[in-house]
């Protein structure tokens, strides 16, 4: 689509919403989210009212990254290597992939 002429209001007939997530997710597991992308997802899920399971060994990440969610509604830290099995209890309706080598079993 072309860029719109800034000095040319579209009309409202012509104004499309953006695409919504789905509001049927409850529970991520974020992998990761420690880290400095995981940690932006985690705020911005728990934002949402999403429940966040953040898994992270704390290789590169830090639980300061998730300071200011400790003690929020259905925020969960949990220090694990991810290349190994995690069972995690109770349903979980996405994965989220936090950053660098936490979602691919390597880690950087
Ligand atoms: N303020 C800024 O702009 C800023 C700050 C920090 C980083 N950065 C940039 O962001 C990028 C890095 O961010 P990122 O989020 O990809 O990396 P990250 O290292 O911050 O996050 C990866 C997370 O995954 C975890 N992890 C890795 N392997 C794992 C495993 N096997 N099991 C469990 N956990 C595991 C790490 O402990 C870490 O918390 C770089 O480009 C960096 O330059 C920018």
């Amino acid at each position: 689509m072309a860029a719109a002429d800034p000095g040319t209001a579209l009309p409202a007939s012509h104004v499309q919403a953006a695409p919504r997530p789905t509001r049927d997710v409850h529970r991520v597991v974020v992998t990761g989210g420690a880290g400095f992308l995981g940690s932006h997802l985690c705020t911005r899920l728990v934002a949402e009212g999403v429940d966040v399971v953040c898994l992270d060994n704390l290789l590169t990440g830090s639980a300061a990254n998730v300071g200011h969610l400790q003690g929020a509604d259905g925020f969960r830290v949990i220090r694990r290597e991810v290349t190994d099995f995690v069972h995690v209890p109770g349903p979980v309706d996405q994965f989220g992939i936090g950053g660098s080598g936490s979602g691919t079993g390597r880690s950087s």
